[in-house]
């Protein structure tokens, strides 16, 4: 495959963000515990579609996976993926007791994988994935083949932009479109983005990441009834939403000034959902 933006992106990618950090991670890590906590002694299958550096990969592993399928469109996040499991899975703890396989592949196809099998995996992960993909149609897609992928009874994790992120803050009307891991650009003539305006078009969202480097990439918004129709629409049925956000309290007095205008706002919305049984 080509090289992608998120070829160049892998150095600063591990040290992670600010609001990752205090939000999402406390977040997933939570839902990994339950789920593997559900799954009592059974062992369990982990799609982790988009993986990056691994970061989700780690974590389910340290939950109990027994297995994990990690891709990537990035050839260099898959390798710092393996890299990471590689000596996670050598280190004396886990030797021996779980799988990873790591895949260069897109996740609009990820049912083509060589030797990944529709309807065997128990989870999947999906963070920050969608909002990186080319079009609806792919985000559409991908649903599509998740749903494949996932036993009856599976569920699929999927961690995004929330859609009210769309819009400037209101009280900070000088501030493009600020969250608590970044911003994005305002319109070209500086005034603030409405919903639905300008849905599914790249826009540029520039990341602090906790190295102290703003690191650039596209990226797109989706409002909440294109989410709904999507997932319901692939099958899954809707069995949780969280609306992730860091509590301005919980700011360390260090933390960069302008991460405490994201405070208070929700910084992610997570979907939790599954495959039904009968199907
Ligand atoms: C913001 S990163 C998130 C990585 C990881 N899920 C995490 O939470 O650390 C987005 C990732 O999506 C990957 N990506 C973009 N388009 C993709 C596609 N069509 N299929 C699979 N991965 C894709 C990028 O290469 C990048 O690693």
């Amino acid at each position: 495959m080509a090289e992608t933006t998120w070829d160049k992106l892998t150095n600063d990618f591990n040290t992670g963000t600010w609001g990752h950090t205090f939000c999402q991670i406390p977040l997933m890590e939570a839902k990994f515990k339950k789920f593997a906590e559900e799954r009592g002694d059974a062992p369990w299958k982990v799609l982790d579609v988009g993986c990056g550096m691994g970061k989700h990969t780690l974590r389910v592993l340290k939950a109990g996976a027994d297995y994990v399928l990690a891709f990537d469109v990035s050839k260099s996040m898959v390798d710092g993926t393996k890299m990471a499991v590689d000596e996670f899975l050598h280190s004396e703890a886990r030797q021996g007791s779980a799988k990873v396989d790591c895949v260069v592949a897109s996740a609009t196809n990820c049912s083509s994988i060589p030797g990944a099998q529709e309807g065997t995996f128990d989870l999947a992960l999906c963070v920050y994935v969608m909002c990186n993909l080319q079009s609806k149609e792919e985000v559409k897609q991908t649903f599509v083949e998740v749903f494949k992928m996932l036993k009856p009874g599976g569920k699929l994790f999927v961690y995004e932009t929330h859609p009210i992120k769309y819009m400037s803050w209101d009280d900070k009307p000088d501030i493009p479109l600020l969250t608590s891991i970044g911003w994005a650009d305002p319109k070209e003539d500086g005034t603030r983005w409405g919903y639905f305006e300008d849905e599914g078009k790249p826009r540029e969202f520039t990341m602090m990441m906790n190295s102290g480097r703003e690191i650039k990439f596209p990226t797109r918004n989706y409002s909440l009834s294109s989410w709904v129709s999507w997932i319901v629409g692939a099958g899954f049925h809707i069995t949780e939403l969280k609306e992730p956000y860091v509590n301005p309290k919980d700011v360390p007095a260090d933390a960069p000034e302008w991460t405490k205008y994201g405070a208070g706002k929700p910084m992610g919305i997570c979907w939790e959902c599954t495959k039904p049984l009968s199907h």
